[in-house]
């Protein structure tokens, strides 16, 4: 980990396998919208239909994420009647922005930060693709929506290319996009945090606690990691080049939540993915259920052991954020 800061070759080497992980995010989700778990009709712009099937059990881990991730959202957006930001860290590929609009559900702005070489292709799919663009546009008022390669700014939705271990760049970028310290804010990390080490995660969780008075942070990432099972899911990753530098904040439910309460954070809350397939509604569960066969759930509820949302607020507004729960 030391020798990775020093040497700016094996930097630039991990980096680059990170960056490959929003690939597999975007695969994995766009395969499953296909057999049909949720719907997103703005995932296949950006990702081709993978050839290879994946496993039952990678589909419905996406679908408890997607639907934990959304439930939680949503219940941040009711609370402030969308009168907030959302701010999307590691977006990769996400199609949230569209989502919501489609939903009638934006927030005031909704960001999106990401390296500058994810952040330009997806800006040029963007641009070559009217479904995508169109939304943009609509939502648009004021002067001339602002495009180049490594951002995008229009009145609704920015899209920044930044490194999050670089908070004074990033500061200055979102405040260049009207980022409102004063609004209510949302910000989302789903496989992200665990990329970054322990100390450049723990100064942008600090970060987001000194510029924002009321907000509300959800994290989507590894748990239970100090097993022969978390053990496996580092060694894989490790084969690929990719080493999760952040997986010591990734031991266990209490060392995810103590992340954020010893960081400026008022709450925070915790459940494996177990609890929040748990959660879900019952008929969506079976629905679900019907669409491909699993043989055995061992491997299933070993995934989802493995996995967790943690939800952390800060509530100087007093819009009862902290009664969001699953
Ligand atoms: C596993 S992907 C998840 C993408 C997206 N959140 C999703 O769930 O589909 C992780 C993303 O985090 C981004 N990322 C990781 N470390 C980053 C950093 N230091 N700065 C900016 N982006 C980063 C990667 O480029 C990648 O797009």
């Amino acid at each position: 980990m030391a020798s990775s800061s020093r040497d700016p070759r094996i930097t630039d080497i991990s980096d680059e396998a990170v960056r490959g992980t929003c690939d597999d995010a975007s695969l994995c989700k766009r395969y499953a919208v296909n057999v049909g778990y949720w719907q997103d009709p703005y995932i296949e712009h950006f990702v081709r239909l993978p050839k290879e099937r994946k496993a039952p059990e990678i589909s419905r881990g996406y679908y408890a994420r997607v639907q934990g991730v959304g439930h939680l959202l949503k219940a941040f957006l009711h609370k402030t009647q969308c009168n907030c930001q959302i701010i999307n860290l590691g977006a990769g590929m996400d199609t949230l922005f569209w989502k919501l609009k489609d939903e009638n559900l934006l927030p005031r702005k909704y960001f999106e930060v990401d390296f500058p070489s994810i952040v330009t292709r997806k800006i040029h799919t963007i641009k070559s693709k009217p479904p995508l663009s169109k939304p943009i546009m609509e939502s648009h008022s004021g002067e001339s929506l602002l495009i180049d390669a490594h951002s995008l700014d229009s009145s609704r939705y920015s899209i920044i290319g930044a490194d999050l271990r670089d908070l004074p760049k990033l500061e200055e970028n979102l405040k260049k996009c009207d980022m409102d310290p004063c609004l209510p804010t949302l910000l989302m990390a789903e496989c992200v945090l665990i990329y970054m080490t322990h100390e450049h995660s723990t100064c942008l969780l600090k970060w987001v606690a000194d510029m924002f008075r009321t907000a509300m942070f959800i994290n989507y990432e590894q748990v239970n990691m100090a097993d022969r099972f978390g053990q496996i899911m580092i060694e894989n990753l490790q084969s690929r080049q990719c080493s999760l530098v952040g997986v010591e904040d990734c031991r266990s439910l209490d060392t995810q939540k103590a992340r954020f309460l010893l960081n400026g954070w008022e709450t925070a809350n915790a459940a494996d993915m177990v609890q929040v397939y748990r959660s879900l509604p019952p008929d969506d569960i079976k629905r679900i259920e019907t669409l491909e066969f699993l043989d055995e759930k061992e491997l299933l509820e070993q995934l989802m052991q493995h996995y967790c949302l943690c939800w952390a607020t800060k509530d100087s507004s007093h819009l009862g954020l902290a009664e969001i729960s699953l």
